[in-house]
């Protein structure tokens, strides 16, 4: 008899923990039956490497995460290089791994970033410090860009920045050959707004990316952001031995950062003379939440070095992410004109009827449309479509216990597009954010991340993304490029467009 019901609660037990997860099972109720690393399903080392290199599969590593899913569950392990790692990609799996998380959650998905500091003898900053030196830097920066008033103070900085580039969209329409108001690789305009945005934050001052004629320095930046991804992913997915026999990756990395880290000293020192100029005399309280950024940067408490670590990855930080995130927008905008219109009302309502003047931050942050577009956005395109953990204890995930130390892969790009949380996963739908279908698993689109290592940036983010949206669809009904072939996002550490979006900006 209790020989049956063992048998029965085993049973009972696996199909409780099913693949199929269900979003509302209590997985702490876990019993003695879970299983370990050497359980757990995955392909091959070839086979993965030969999908990642022979088949281009680094470039679709999103696309991997979905057919990870339909081949092994929700769960499975792959050697990624040299580092073996487990994917996670159910929402209620990344729910319980993220809340297992200790006071100082790793991340170490950039180990090669870390390796450049270590190498080059530089300080890491927010993006790559772990431990104690992590908590410092995020308890002191955290104030100063996640609180809502904090990020709200930025406002009127971003705004002058987005008239810029109002200002540059009209002045770029029609160049080269097709339509007059047409803008050639939008997401190469949005680079250059997402640095000039965070520079305008960070330094207090403007760069003049938005300028017809963009600093070199500034081009030069924003092209090795976009080659660190690339080396960054190659020189992770490369096992040490085609490293070593193909080291060019490794080299690029390394130039691209000591690139990215000379461009932030030179304007830190610039705005640290000028700073100390204006400044003068003046208190603290004086100088306004804006400046007191800039001003932090400079207070002899964190070492110079530090400053520096920070500044070049915060302004990394603040390219690739807002810019794709605007390009996906207005790529989606244009081939839904019933939502930009719907949209282009909302905000113009907001406005008030004749008005000129731009909608103060906190408008913009209630109106439940443009709300939605972001969030439908960040759904279909998380600029992180794979964010990763390791951590500090054995942890359960599902059937599995994960020793401490284990890298783990939460795959955001499968569940945000997951059938059974998102109806028709690969439309564009805004409206399912506003009621129209069942609410999702709180985790399943994370385009932020969560807990106490999540996404400082976030506030800002949203605030740079609502405030150009309303600015653009104010000044333009925004339409795709005639004849354009559908546009698919590519991996290159960060979701991006496989080719150059090309939009009309048509006046209104
Ligand atoms: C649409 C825009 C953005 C998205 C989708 C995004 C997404 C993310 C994600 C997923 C993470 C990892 C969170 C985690 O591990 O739980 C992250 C971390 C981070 N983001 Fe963003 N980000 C965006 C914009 C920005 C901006 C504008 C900045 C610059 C201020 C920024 C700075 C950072 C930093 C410094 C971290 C590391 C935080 C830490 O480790 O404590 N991000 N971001």
């Amino acid at each position: 008899m209790t020989q049956a019901l063992k048998f029965a609660a085993r049973v009972f037990h696996r199909v409780r923990c099913a693949p199929e997860l269900s979003a509302s099972r209590d997985y702490r109720n876990y019993d003695s039956a879970s299983r370990g690393l050497a359980d757990i399903p995955g392909p091959s080392t070839p086979s993965f490497l030969a999908e990642l290199f022979c088949k281009g599969g680094l470039s679709r590593l999103h696309e991997l995460q979905v057919q990870g899913v339909a081949r092994f569950g929700p769960v499975w392990l792959a050697n990624f290089g040299t580092v073996r790692t487990v994917y996670v990609a159910a929402p209620a799996l990344v729910e319980q791994l993220l809340r297992q998380e200790g006071p100082q959650p790793e991340r170490c998905s950039l180990s090669p970033w870390v390796e450049h500091r270590r190498h080059r003898q530089r300080a890491c900053g927010l993006l790559t410090a772990e431990g104690e030196e992590w908590q410092r830097l995020r308890s002191l920066l955290a104030p100063l860009l996640l609180r809502p008033q904090a990020a709200a103070g930025y406002a009127g900085t971003l705004d002058s920045v987005v008239c810029d580039l109002v200002r540059r969209l009209r002045r770029q329409r029609g160049r080269g050959t097709g339509p007059p108001d047409l803008v050639r690789d939008v997401a190469g305009e949005f680079y250059k707004f997402g640095l000039e945005g965070i520079a305008a934050v960070l330094l207090g001052s403007r760069l003049g990316c938005l300028e017809a004629e963009v600093p070199p320095d500034t081009e030069a930046f924003i092209r090795a952001v976009g080659s660190v991804f690339v080396s960054t992913l190659l020189t992770m997915a490369m096992p040490g031995w085609l490293q070593r026999l193909v080291p060019g990756p490794w080299g690029r990395l390394c130039r691209d950062w000591d690139q990215m880290f000379a461009f932030a000293q030179q304007h830190v020192e610039r705005r640290a003379a000028e700073v100390a100029t204006r400044n003068r005399g003046k208190s603290e309280e004086d100088m306004g939440p804006g400046a007191h950024l800039t001003y932090l940067l400079f207070r002899e408490e964190l070492p110079a070095q530090s400053i520096l670590g920070n500044v070049a990855e915060l302004l990394l930080a603040g390219v690739d992410t807002v810019s794709n995130t605007l390009s996906w927008a207005l790529y989606e905008l244009s081939r839904h004109p019933e939502v930009q219109t719907a949209l282009h009302s909302e905000i113009t309502t907001a406005l008030g009827p004749g008005s000129s003047g731009h909608p103060p931050a906190t408008t913009l942050s209630q109106l439940p449309l443009l709300k939605a577009v972001v969030k439908e956005v960040l759904r279909l395109y998380p600029v992180v479509p794979g964010n990763s953990r390791v951590p500090d204890k054995d942890i359960h995930v599902g059937d599995y216990i994960i020793p401490k130390n284990t890298l783990v892969t939460l795959c955001h790009y499968a569940t945000s597009r997951d059938t059974a949380q998102f109806p028709e996963p690969n439309s564009f739908r805004p409206a399912r954010w506003l009621g129209e279908d069942p609410a999702p698993h709180p985790f399943a689109s994370l385009p932020f991340g969560f807990g106490k290592r999540s996404c400082i940036g976030r506030r800002l983010a949203e605030l740079e993304l609502q405030m150009a949206l309303a600015q653009i669809l104010t000044h333009f009904e925004v339409q795709p490029e005639p004849g354009a072939a559908p546009i698919r996002p590519m991996t290159r550490t960060v979701l991006v467009p496989e080719r150059s979006i090309n939009l009309q900006f048509v006046d209104r």
